[in-house]
């Protein structure tokens, strides 16, 4: 029997190719489809529709699996950094220690920016949106790396971009942090190590070491995560042979989008109204399942995920820690908490499988730390960086790939002759 898909339209039956991935997920390859039947198919968000073969990520969203190149992510996790994380994403295995010091050294010599971008960020007011800033000041450094903007990646742009991109990224969200409090920038230190330099720049104190280890676990959760909406950005921008800043600069945009990455920051804004409304949760429950209101529980729900998000049983977990380390006593934990608790076994949830995603305990940890709610969707950044440019590395080393061009069926007015404004 073929392994073909049938397809019947209109009294004509075609043939389509179905391919199976290394978890047994099928896909029919529609690549024919038009050619064959003059028929295109329409997806609305794109929810049954495949846009690419990948090798980075596995997730089943029924299971709550999450790998990055087959390691679960419980164990990156556990006993991962976010530096080796990335170098596994990036390059597909797991580094050597020579590896692993080769590539943070690569990080590490980008420790600065230069002063024309120093510039750019300062023009900015401090009450801007760290999420504009970095779009702006991402896609300024190609101004600034002319290299880039040659068509083709090379193996020397496609390395450099990585070390270069998770360094100044750092920096840039750094710096702009000091400049909204009045304050100096810091110079990166490396020696310190990725998450506590960054820590350190933003803060200019002495970090604890499980703390750090605690934003490196949830920069490690966030680096990658399949198509969804932001990496797709990021892929259609590169799939016409733009720079790289021009694509990451497009997926910070993209994740920005509060029903996206700027959940975290709507979390714990709805977690604030809540608790000045007097903390009554359950009104929120109900508010969010009132197709009226507009009002929906942030941090709540998922494309992909039918069932718990891995990321947020970890990050659930680390809360504790991180708390208790820093001796923080947050009302909002116990909010959150609260509104999981009840909508978890409130008939409206349950039957849509809305469960906490990643957003909806990531803020509390970001706030323990001192980083301000406003720049809660740039730590998605930071931490989705990696993934970001794995997945656009993967795109530009794809020979059969086409530039990303969606047929549409049109709906509008059928052909009509044009009136002198005399005559309308
Ligand atoms: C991220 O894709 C990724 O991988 C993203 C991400 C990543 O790592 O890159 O995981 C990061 O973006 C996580 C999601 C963060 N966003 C939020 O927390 C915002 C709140 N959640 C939603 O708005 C929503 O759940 C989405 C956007 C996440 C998913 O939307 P879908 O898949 O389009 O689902 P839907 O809006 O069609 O919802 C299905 C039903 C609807 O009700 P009915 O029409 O069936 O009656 O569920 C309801 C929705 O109204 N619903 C919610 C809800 N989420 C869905 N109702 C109340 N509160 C919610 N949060």
């Amino acid at each position: 029997m073929s392994d073909n898909a049938k397809l019947e339209i209109k009294g004509n039956t075609y043939e389509l190719p179905v391919i199976t991935g290394t978890e047994g997920e099928t896909a029919i390859d529609i690549t024919t489809l038009r050619a064959k039947s003059g028929v295109i198919t329409i997806d609305n968000g794109f929810m049954n529709t495949g846009s690419c073969k990948s090798a980075i990520t596995f997730l089943d969203g029924e299971k709550g699996i999450l790998r990055y190149r087959g390691y679960p992510i419980e164990q990156l996790a556990e006993s991962s950094n976010f530096v080796e994380t990335s170098y596994l994403l990036f390059n597909g295995e797991l580094p050597t220690k020579a590896e692993h010091d080769a590539f943070y050294s690569k990080i590490s010599s980008f420790s600065s920016l230069p002063s024309g971008v120093k510039n750019i960020l300062n023009q900015f007011p401090a009450t801007a949106h760290p999420m504009g800033v970095l779009s702006a000041t991402i896609s300024a450094l190609s101004g600034f790396y002319p290299e880039y903007l040659t068509a083709e990646a090379t193996e020397e742009i496609k390395n450099k971009s990585i070390a270069q991109l998770m360094a100044q990224v750092k920096i840039i969200m750094a710096n702009f942090y000091r400049k909204t409090i009045g304050k100096d920038p810091v110079d990166s230190n490396p020696a310190l190590g990725y998450s506590k330099d960054f820590l350190n720049m933003m803060f200019d104190k002495e970090i604890d070491d499980e703390v750090a280890h605690a934003l490196d676990t949830l920069l490690i959760l966030h680096a990658d995560h399949e198509q969804n909406c932001s990496t797709s950005t990021v892929r259609v921008v590169g799939s016409s042979h733009a720079n790289v800043f021009a694509s990451i600069s497009g997926g910070v945009d993209a994740l920005w989008g509060q029903l996206h990455g700027g959940a975290n920051q709507a979390v714990l804004e709805m977690l604030d109204e809540i608790k000045n409304d007097g903390g009554d949760y359950k009104k929120f429950i109900n508010k969010a399942k009132d197709k009226d209101d507009s009002f929906r529980l942030m941090g709540f729900g998922h494309r992909v995920y039918k069932n718990f998000d891995p990321r947020a049983k970890i990050i659930k977990k680390a809360c504790d820690v991180v708390l208790e380390k820093l001796n923080v006593q947050d009302p909002l934990l116990a909010i959150a908490r609260g509104l999981e608790e009840e909508a978890l076994k409130d008939e409206y949830f349950v039957q849509r499988n809305l469960y906490p995603n990643v957003d909806f305990y990531s803020g509390i940890i970001y706030k323990a730390l001192g980083i301000p709610t406003n720049m809660f969707t740039a730590m998605f950044v930071l931490g989705r960086l990696p993934g970001w440019l794995s997945q656009w590395k993967e795109l530009r080393e794809d020979t059969t790939g086409k530039i990303a061009r969606p047929r549409q069926i049109y709906v509008g007015e059928n052909e009509r002759n044009y009136k002198k404004i005399s005559d309308r």
